[in-house]
């Protein structure tokens, strides 16, 4: 499959609305080329797409709380519109989204970015950091040498991604098991158990490493690791408006461990936004 971007940026002195444009209709297009008739595949590819509009309002949304000027708006939907376009290929090549018997996804889009060069027309520097943030966007720990302005934005994306996962999993507990997006789940088997040591990062108010996933359960009570990973008062906001914590809750099993370690993580949140 071969995609060449048109550039019709406008360049060169900064990013505007209509190079955002440009490249809403670039990755609408790129989509469309992974469309396919196997009903599971398509699930999964729409599942990506859905996952990056949604991704595209989290970081407007935490672009205004931070109150970024124009251009820095620009520059933050622009990395989220890109950051998970190496998912695609991803699917393509080994169906599943699990980096770990694949490839680093994050890696694959920033090369399809450069490829096929997509941001090309773009001013050097926002194209650098396009492509830093797609490339760390998903990375465990983040480089302590990474400047200011780089970090803003992958903190944005980091953020604004987290948030639409947390989505993406709820709905996909909720759905019958025919309609879900299989790859979602990385193929862990959804049995009852769980492991201590996921949960004790839950409790402990740190982040679970994915390598320690063994069940489903374990993939649920990691991402609730995730909201101590939250860098902007407006992300935990989401959180709480959107009652994550209690969807995620309601989709693992009862019991007075896991009830605690959700308690933990709920009052964690309220603490930071001042809630009760
Ligand atoms: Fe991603």
């Amino acid at each position: 499959m071969s995609l060449q971007y048109n550039h019709e940026f406008s360049g060169p002195a900064m990013m505007n609305q209509k190079d955002l444009t440009v490249l809403k209709n670039w990755f609408a297009d790129y989509c469309g080329h992974f469309s396919t008739h196997v009903e599971e595949d398509q699930r999964n590819f729409a599942v990506k797409k859905d996952h990056t509009y949604n991704v595209c309002l989290n970081a407007v949304r935490i672009g205004r709380s931070l109150q970024l000027n124009k251009q820095d708006m620009l520059i933050a939907e622009a990395i989220a519109l890109c950051h998970d376009v190496g998912r695609f290929p991803q699917y393509l090549h080994y169906k599943t989204f699990d980096d770990d018997i694949s490839a680093n996804h994050a890696v694959l889009g920033a090369k399809v970015l450069l490829e096929q060069d997509v941001i090309g027309g773009l001013p050097e520097g926002e194209q650098n950091l396009i492509i830093r943030a797609v490339t760390l966007h998903n990375v465990f720990t983040l480089p302590d040498t990474l400047d200011h302005r780089t970090r803003l934005f992958v903190h944005i994306v980091r953020d604004a991604d987290k948030l639409d996962i947390l989505r993406v999993f709820i709905e996909y507990y909720d759905q019958e098991e025919e309609c879900r997006a299989t790859a979602v789940a990385l193929g862990l088997p959804d049995t009852p158990g769980y492991s201590p040591t996921v949960l004790a990062c839950l409790l402990q108010g740190r982040m679970a490493l994915k390598s320690e996933l063994k069940t489903l359960n374990d993939f649920k009570l990691l991402q609730l690791t995730w909201l101590y990973d939250l860098n902007f008062t407006s992300s935990l906001q989401m959180v709480q408006e959107r009652r994550y914590v209690d969807k995620m809750a309601a989709a693992l099993p009862e019991n007075i461990a896991i009830r605690e370690a959700i308690e933990r993580a709920r009052r964690y949140v309220a603490g930071k936004l001042n809630t009760p």
